[in-house]
């Protein structure tokens, strides 16, 4: 199924702060913006989370990494390296085992559509250093006004059982992210450690 959102930005709807917060960055980790679209969570990163730490800002959009590499050079940022590539493949000058956090928005459910969960799980595994996290923030399968088709959302359930086959163990859940909708909230965030 073809699901693609160049360059979609979901800052109007999620708060960048609550969920950096939730990571509890003590300031200096490797941390990946994992499908950055505009970037607005890696400039937060960076910004306020981050003052001695590096991030790689990921997208197979190349308008979007162009567009951050002239953020980076304007504001004369060292620490952030923006990375043209797809998920599901080899991605380029990031070594195996060196990653600390990634985080991914809103981009999950676009590997469901393309029955890509597994290979993008195992690829983004080998980055990730021993006790490592990777979170995820994804639209809730519920009817809501907005987001992608429902047959392409996962529940946390679903992606609990996904990761957990491939070696992590599931560390944080929070149920109540994003924008008010007649269920609650639109969103929920969930992270794994890499054991
Ligand atoms: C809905 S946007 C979310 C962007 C950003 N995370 C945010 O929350 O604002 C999804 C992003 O994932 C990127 N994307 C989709 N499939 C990808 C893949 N296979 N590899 C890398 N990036 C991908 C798209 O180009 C798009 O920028």
């Amino acid at each position: 199924m073809e699901h693609k959102h160049h360059g979609k930005s979901s800052e109007k709807f999620l708060d960048s702060h609550e969920i950096l917060s939730e990571l509890n960055l003590a300031g200096s980790e490797t941390f990946m913006d994992a499908g950055c679209g505009d970037g607005y969570i890696s400039k937060k990163a960076i910004e306020e989370f981050l003052p001695e730490g590096k991030v790689y800002a990921v997208d197979v959009y190349d308008e979007a990494i162009a567009e951050l590499e002239e953020y980076k050079e304007k504001n004369h940022i060292s620490n952030l390296i923006s990375i043209c590539a797809d998920l599901a493949c080899e991605i380029p000058d990031v070594n195996d085992e060196s990653v600390d956090v990634i985080l991914m928005i809103n981009v999950f459910h676009g590997f469901k559509a393309s029955d890509e969960m597994d290979e993008v799980v195992l690829n983004l595994r080998k980055l990730l250093k021993n006790g490592g996290k990777f979170a995820i923030v994804e639209f809730k399968p519920i009817e809501m006004q907005f987001g992608p088709p429902l047959e392409i959302r996962c529940s946390h359930a679903e992606l609990e059982n996904l990761f957990e086959k491939h070696g992590f163990r599931k560390v944080h859940l929070n149920v109540e992210i994003g924008e008010d909708v007649a269920e609650g909230k639109s969103h929920f965030m969930i992270i794994f450690e890499k054991e």
